[in-house]
């Protein structure tokens, strides 16, 4: 399945997602609306777990990369698709227990987790935790003997493969916050050390090179250096990797400049670099790794819309036209923080025709709070309602109250039904921490 069939154009000649007229969600629920496609999300994380289940004889398992969208709905459809998440964070953590994820299926990232986050995640028993500094390794060792466990870990390594959207580079020298690089030997140097520690049980490496990636070569060139390094430590420490984790990054289409994929050609990434595995493990005679892939983007993104009402149209001759929606930055900043592409379309009549090109605006305080610049769009005015497309990734996730905005509602749709997953937000929501100390008077 693909967005495309996820979306459809109703007799009314409105947008439609899971069989519910996005103009009917809208007038329901109030705009903005993050709005989820079930089916969509089932589907996407089915494609991963069939391949590896028919193609790695099911020796692995899919992590949803839950900081794509991390909330108690997401962790229930991926517990009951028998799928395990990765988590960065005490607060995601708790998020996915809370919604009664199975702890050991439950994998714990982060440049810099904090001591309390590291025994949340000992005291779960979460299935492994991915260790990214020498200080962690040494923090975590002393919490688990605390607890009189041997704590499962993974050591985050760069492969010196780094790859974003259509182009991918090979690099001697990694320049990341995260993880180890191999060719400066500082993954060689923390594998040894975790090896030593009694309270921590090496089970392999993890790595994950980019994110909105369409190059396959990049994936089957990234697992083919850590097999080469699982190979190098065999031979040097006498350490035998069990897991191997490749991360995620599988792109998604946002704009036409950016490929369609189908379920064919996601499970032909995995497919490549199982291939490339099964080609290095023969090669160095290794037996094959547990297999973990986080894909986080392309499990939820296309899977998302968000609703807009229009609000004021403001068309400077010669230079722009704003179309301003009660949206913005604090509910999708990925165009303030990447010029991210969207592509936008006006739900309410999806058979006008496109007149004009136009700049999206928010409507926080900020001139760079701005949706999609120079989009091509049929004529709007106040009240219509706009769609933008691909939002189900690193939205709502990344959403704030700045401004005091509300962090929008979130409804899940399927079959022409639609249920709230997130709640709205009010007013009292935004004060509820709020203090006023008692020598300020009122
Ligand atoms: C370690 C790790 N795994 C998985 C992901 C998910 O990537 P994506 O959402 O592009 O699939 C990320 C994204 O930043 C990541 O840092």
């Amino acid at each position: 399945m693909h967005q495309r069939e996820t979306l459809k154009v109703n007799g009314a000649g409105h947008l439609e997602i899971g069989g519910c007229d996005c103009t009917r969600l809208a007038a329901d629920y109030g705009t903005p609306l993050y709005v989820f496609d079930e089916s969509y999300m089932r589907n996407m994380m089915r494609v991963y777990k069939n391949t590896i289940d028919k193609n790695y004889g099911g020796n692995g398992l899919v992590l949803y990369a839950s900081k794509a969208f991390s909330c108690m709905a997401v962790y229930v459809i991926a517990k009951q698709e028998g799928i395990g998440c990765d988590v960065v964070s005490g607060g995601e953590l708790y998020t996915a227990l809370k919604a009664g994820f199975p702890a050991d299926k439950i994998y714990l990232h982060g440049n810099n987790k904090t001591e309390n986050e590291l025994v949340e995640a000992v005291e779960a028993g979460v299935g492994g935790i991915i260790v990214d500094s020498f200080r962690e390794a040494d923090l975590l060792d002393k919490i688990a003997r605390g607890h009189n466990v041997k704590q499962n870990v993974l050591l985050r390594i760069n492969p010196g493969v780094e790859a974003h959207t259509h182009a991918f580079v090979q690099t001697a020298r990694t320049d990341s916050k995260f993880g180890f690089s191999i060719s400066d030997g500082a993954a060689q140097r923390i594998t040894e050390h975790v090896l030593s520690l009694k309270n921590l049980n090496l089970q392999g490496f993890h790595c994950h090179i980019g994110s909105q990636i369409f190059e396959s070569k990049s994936f089957v060139l990234a697992a083919e250096k850590v097999m080469d390094y699982i190979a190098e430590v065999k031979k040097s420490l006498n350490f035998t990797a069990s897991v191997l984790n490749i991360g995620g990054g599988f792109g998604i289409h946002y704009t036409d400049e950016d490929p369609v994929l189908t379920d064919k050609d996601y499970a032909g990434y995995l497919d490549a670099l199982i291939e490339a595995v099964k080609s290095k493990a023969s090669q160095y005679g290794l037996d094959l790794p547990y297999l973990l892939i986080e894909p986080g983007r392309s499990i939820v993104g296309e899977a998302g819309i968000t609703l807009y009402t229009v609000g004021s149209v403001k068309d400077i001759p010669g230079i722009k036209k704003y179309v301003a929606i009660d949206g913005g930055m604090f509910e999708n900043p990925r165009y303030a923080l990447y010029q991210s592409k969207y592509t936008v379309v006006k739900a309410s009549d999806m058979n006008a025709v496109c007149t004009q090109k136009v700049t999206i605006a928010g409507k926080c305080c900020e001139s760079g709070d701005l949706i999609a610049v120079d989009v091509p769009l049929p004529e709007v005015e106040a009240g219509d309602i706009l769609a933008v497309l691909s939002t189900g990734a690193y939205n709502y996730s990344m959403a704030s109250n700045y401004n005091r905005n509300f962090i929008p509602q979130c409804v899940l749709v399927k079959d022409g039904k639609a249920d709230t997953i997130i709640k709205k937000q009010t007013y009292e929501d935004l004060v509820r921490n709020d203090l006023i100390p008692s020598r300020l008077g009122k």
